[in-house]
């Protein structure tokens, strides 16, 4: 665990915005596969994806006497928690910070805590692109994509997600940063079967595209990603931009480029991007990939 430290005491500032400090998962550091660090200040979230006795114990010490800041350590394989100097309460008052703006987190809680560090990229995608225009944020989650568009200058953002928690998380998210929800919809609806309904309310200068790889009778990426892009079409305005997004590492960018080519005629690819720096993945193409398209 002591590697782990050094890794961390080389980018580690308490002004820093929230980021990944370690990314064992990204299969650098062969023994350390299990483990990742991330800064959500004041504490460091740390997460394990596998049973590791000795350094559970050990990693979440070594921090406290090292930059005596709280921990909260998430066991991932078997979704617990446990609290190191912060009580559950106190983490729940921590917000991830990024460019300035806040994301209410839910430590202790769900699988996930409600923002996706390593999609930052994307976020940075759109803040170039919205000025005056309308956004289309397909599988919302806690509507960060929306936050951004709205600070931004969108006009208008259509959230849409099959849960109304997570969507009422979103709104929550707006208000954390003093926004009101003029033009910021929220749409509980199964993406699957809404692009109809969707279009209405289009077309969209741009559309994020961002399931989950795999969701039991939610979403299969294998048969459902394809579908989604089809209606495309629909949504998307002429001189428009897809931000299209997968995260399973069993598949490459080049999944996504060519049932874009296959599917649909005048959608041009731009190019891709991955998770930002600090993500030190062997391959970036094994992290999330953020495909831009842009209808001619
Ligand atoms: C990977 S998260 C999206 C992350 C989000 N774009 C962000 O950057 O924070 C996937 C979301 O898709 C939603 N979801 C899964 N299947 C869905 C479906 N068929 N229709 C609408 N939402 C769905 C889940 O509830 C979850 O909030």
């Amino acid at each position: 665990m002591n590697f782990i430290l050094n890794q961390i005491k080389n980018s580690y500032r308490p002004e820093l915005e929230s980021c990944r400090l370690f990314h064992g998962r990204g299969g650098r550091y062969a023994d350390y596969s299990h483990i990742t660090v991330d800064w959500f200040s004041p504490v460091f979230y740390i997460k394990f994806y596998a049973e590791d006795n000795l350094g559970e114990l050990n990693l979440p010490k070594l921090l406290i006497e090292k930059f005596g800041k709280p921990v909260v350590l998430h066991l991932r394989y078997e979704n617990s928690f446990k609290f190191f100097d912060i009580t559950e309460d106190e983490a729940r008052e921590v917000v991830a910070v990024e460019d300035d703006l806040k994301y209410k987190l839910k430590m202790g809680k769900n699988q996930n805590h409600g923002f996706f560090l390593d999609m930052k990229e994307g976020r940075k995608f759109i803040q170039d692109k919205i000025s005056g225009g309308k956004v289309l944020n397909l599988f919302a989650y806690t509507c960060s994509f929306s936050v951004v568009a709205k600070k931004f200058g969108a006009t208008e953002v259509h959230n849409v997600d099959v849960s109304k928690s997570f969507l009422e998380w979103g709104r929550e998210n707006h208000h954390l940063n003093g926004q009101d929800t003029e033009g910021i919809f929220f749409h509980k609806k199964n993406v699957l079967k809404s692009m109809g309904w969707l279009s209405k309310k289009g077309p969209f200068d741009v559309v994020v595209y961002d399931p989950p790889s795999f969701q039991r009778s939610r979403f299969d990426y294998a048969k459902d990603y394809q579908k989604v892009i089809r209606q495309l079409p629909k949504v998307v305005k002429s001189g428009g931009y897809v931000i299209s997004c997968l995260n399973s590492p069993f598949e490459k960018s080049e999944f996504i480029v060519d049932l874009y080519r296959n599917e649909l005629q005048d959608f041009d690819y731009v190019n891709t991007l991955y998770s930002p720096a600090e993500f030190e993945e062997e391959n970036k193409e094994n992290g999330v990939k953020i495909c831009i398209f842009r209808r001619r």
